[in-house]
């Protein structure tokens, strides 16, 4: 059972200064959800109950908002609005909270071990929660599903465009099913000549806790940051690693364009938003449009 889950916070949210000059980069809304809820939704929906904040300083926000706020409910209920208040209630009951400084930014992989002791010896999930996944069922369930039958790590991947490859992880694999396959090779961020395939690691992984070990010897590799897919990578034989083409669909909010792009998508799920936005673009399509 996967009960645990890193993910991973920290950092400058260059791409969204000035903004992140004062709000942590994953506290800005996708609509009316900090980024980060998302992930945490999934996470929560899939049975993980403990999350572990990776952090940098002034940073309280993020575990701040997952906590309740006893105040603010009161007060919503003595203006009788109940159902807010629950709500708010209800984020703070998804899962238990709590965060590790991470002090210095050295790379993902870095930013992982920085977990390791909460952890302890037991699988666990990472999310990256620049990446929003919404389908029918939580993505991370699925692969933690597999991680059971198979005993691998599973990393979700999806296809991606040449332009994309040299920013992402990608794997080489053979399919085992429809949406499986079975990895013999990753690489981190390669040039499009180097690359094994347009198959790109997204960011939900089912980790064994073999890696902590792994990530303690991994030397620096792309940007020269300790990467997590190179300590992934050590473990491609024994136990295996496997790739999971997840079905939902897949937002990059890590820039203010694929923000904006998954909070127009998440408007259009909404019966109250969906007319007056899909008119909207109609408008914006006929000026700007071609
Ligand atoms: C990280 C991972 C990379 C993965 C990507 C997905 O890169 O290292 O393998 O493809 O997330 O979002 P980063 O975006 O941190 O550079």
């Amino acid at each position: 059972m996967v009960r645990k889950a890193i993910i991973p916070v920290a950092g400058l949210g260059t791409r969204f200064l000035p903004v992140t000059k004062s709000i942590p980069k994953n506290m800005i809304p996708v609509l009316d959800h900090p980024a980060l809820h998302y992930a945490v939704a999934e996470a929560a929906e899939a049975g993980i109950r403990d999350i572990m904040f990776v952090v940098s300083k002034n940073q309280e926000t993020v575990e701040r908002y997952f906590q309740n706020n006893a105040e603010l409910e009161d007060a919503l209920d003595s203006r009788g609005n109940t159902s807010r208040a629950d709500e708010m209630r209800a984020i703070a009951r998804m899962v238990n909270v709590s965060t590790v400084l991470q002090e210095q930014q050295l790379g993902l992989g870095h930013a992982v071990l920085m977990a390791r002791e909460i952890i302890g010896d037991e699988p666990f999930a990472v999310f990256l929660p620049d990446d929003i996944i919404w389908g029918a069922m939580p993505t991370i369930g699925s692969m933690i599903e597999q991680y059971r039958e198979h005993g691998s790590n599973v990393i979700a991947v999806k296809d991606v465009p040449d332009s994309a490859v040299p920013f992402l992880g990608i794997v080489d694999g053979r399919p085992v099913s429809d949406s499986e396959y079975v990895l013999s090779g990753m690489v981190e961020k390669p040039s499009l000549e180097n690359a094994p395939s347009n198959l790109a690691i997204i960011g939900r992984y089912v980790l064994s806790p073999e890696i902590f070990d792994i990530l303690e010897r991994v030397e620096p590799g792309a940007v020269g940051e300790i990467q997590l897919t190179d300590a992934i990578k050590v473990m491609m034989e024994n136990p295996g690693v496997r790739a999971y083409r997840f079905p939902g669909r897949h937002f990059d909010v890590g820039t203010p364009a694929g923000l904006l792009k998954a909070s127009i998508h998440a408007a259009l799920q909404r019966d109250e938003m969906k007319d007056d936005i899909v008119e909207w673009m109609k408008l914006a399509i006929a000026e700007h449009g071609r």
